[in-house]
């Protein structure tokens, strides 16, 4: 993350299969390297969603949102 967010210069994200919260979460790493990074967080568990929702808040200059979907389901 550090590396796409900072040599490369990556300002958005797509993170499939969020999972539960931990330290170190996608758009932490990313929006430390890069504030307006944008990250949106994918997952088909509702109690993931739940505790990413109150849990993984964005930076004020970048943007942070989650999708309730399967991953396996694009469209
Ligand atoms: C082991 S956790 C991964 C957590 C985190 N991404 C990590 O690498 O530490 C896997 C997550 O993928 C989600 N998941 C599994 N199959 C999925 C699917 N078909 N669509 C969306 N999410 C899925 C599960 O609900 C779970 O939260």
């Amino acid at each position: 993350m550090r590396f796409l967010a900072g040599e490369v210069g990556i300002r958005q994200f797509l993170d499939l299969g969020t999972g539960l919260p931990t330290a170190d979460n996608t758009h932490q790493v990313a929006q430390q390297v890069a504030p307006e990074s944008r990250i949106v967080y994918v997952d088909n568990d509702p109690l993931v969603l739940v505790h990413a929702r109150a849990l993984l808040t964005s930076s004020p200059e970048g943007v942070t949102d989650y999708v309730d979907a399967d991953v396996r389901d694009p469209d």
